[in-house]
């Protein structure tokens, strides 16, 4: 029996194990010297002035929306994103302002944002879908032209660029994730990225309950009396980064680049390998981004078929994402979208980690194609009949 092929997984090794035990016996494990270490290496390999860890990009993304102030002000984003990405907006008091996407990219479609601009828009969130660059030239335009705040959801961007210079970088604030199918990971784990001191000195205080002294700075040896004196000025949270998972981000962050390029072999394998297939469309891949390949989606017809196809020959497969402005709690934000509600019908994401073996990704070409000549025989026979 072939052992079944997963659509994600950790690459994982001796120097994370390593990693865990040397923090563990340090007997520092809260925040600390190692997320203090992630944060500024995190911040040089951006290419910002500030990156502050959080326990999720779900934090940074709510903490970044506080920042922008967009209580009762619109927000503009996609509704094919992750959906703690258009929650974020509610959190902070938003009310989220669904756009389209481009139907080959998944990615926000720019005109119909421009549309949707308002006097009381405040903000947009930008999903860099599957680690592929938002055409960020004409946002940050539109943005500047409005005075709006960007937050570029980077959660599946570790290591993607934009005309050469690093996602999550290019607008107000960035958002990455370290969840555990990521790029990267720390089992769970975020990082905000941003070039504006204010923004930074905030985030770090709001991600700690407010407190105006964190606990490593404020008891690390040598520090003076009186470390339990400490200032609250605003209410916080609780969403710090605990030096066990900067620890892992650490050793993670020295394998991201050859990851990175596994993941970009594999994802030219499967474009090579349905070139001559025109029912099975990979997504675009725009000139001007250099994606992280985060995952390899397909658009198909029959995707519900597809999914059970690969499910029977022992593959995992999955949907990259339930239209966010369909969900329950987005009723009173809900619009027409005509292309992401034709397109999410037809998406696919496809085994994608650098520990996929090439044997492996065979059989994943193999089962698609196998699927695509039996709907062909199966519709020919219809018309026969
Ligand atoms: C597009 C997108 N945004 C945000 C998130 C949230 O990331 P986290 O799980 O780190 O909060 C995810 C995660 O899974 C995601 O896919």
């Amino acid at each position: 029996m072939e052992e079944r092929i997963r659509l994600f997984r950790p690459a994982f090794g001796e120097a994370e194990k390593k990693a865990l035990c040397d923090t563990i016996d340090s007997m520092w494990v809260g925040r600390g010297p190692q997320s203090i270490a992630f944060e500024e290496r995190f911040a040089e390999y951006v290419g910002v002035k500030h990156a502050v860890a959080l326990n999720s990009a779900t934090a940074a993304l709510h903490l970044g929306l506080v920042c922008a102030e967009v209580e009762g002000q619109e927000v503009l984003t996609s509704s094919l994103t992750w959906v703690s990405s258009t929650e974020s907006i509610l959190l902070a008091g938003g009310r989220p302002v669904f756009c389209d996407v481009e139907a080959d990219t998944l990615n926000i479609d720019v005109e119909d944002m421009e549309r949707k601009i308002t006097p009381t828009t405040r903000a947009i969130v930008v999903t860099h879908y599957g680690g592929q660059a938002c055409d960020m030239d004409p946002i940050l335009e539109l943005a500047r032209a409005h005075g709006l705040t960007v937050i570029e959801d980077a959660a599946h961007a570790c290591g993607g660029l934009y005309k050469g210079k690093s996602l999550g970088s290019l607008g107000d604030i960035g958002c990455f994730s370290f969840q555990a199918t990521k790029n990267m990971t720390t089992g769970d784990g975020g990082m905000m990225v941003t070039n504006d001191e204010a923004i930074a000195t905030r985030v770090r205080k709001l991600r700690w309950c407010g407190i105006t002294k964190p606990t490593w700075e404020r008891f690390r040896p040598g520090q003076i009396n009186r470390s339990w004196v400490y200032e609250v000025e605003e209410v916080g949270y609780k969403y710090e980064m605990t030096d066990l998972a900067a620890a892992l981000g650490l050793a993670q962050m020295d394998r991201l680049e050859q990851n990175n390029e596994r993941r970009r072999e594999l994802m030219a394998g499967y474009r090579e390998a349905f070139a001559d297939v025109p029912e099975v469309q990979p997504l675009a891949a725009r000139d001007y981004a250099l994606s992280s390949c985060y995952n390899a989606v397909i658009r198909v017809e029959g995707r519900d078929e597809l999914y059970a196809h690969l499910d029977a020959d022992g593959i995992d497969s999955n949907v990259h994402f339930y239209p966010n402005h369909l969900l329950k709690i987005f009723r009173p934000y809900t619009t027409r979208l005509p292309v992401t509600e034709e397109v999410w019908e037809q998406i696919l994401s496809v085994p994608l980690h650098p520990l996929l073996t090439d044997v492996e990704q065979r059989r994943v070409v193999a089962s698609i194609r196998s699927f695509v000549q039996g709907a062909q025989g199966s519709s020919t026979q219809a018309v026969a009949g």
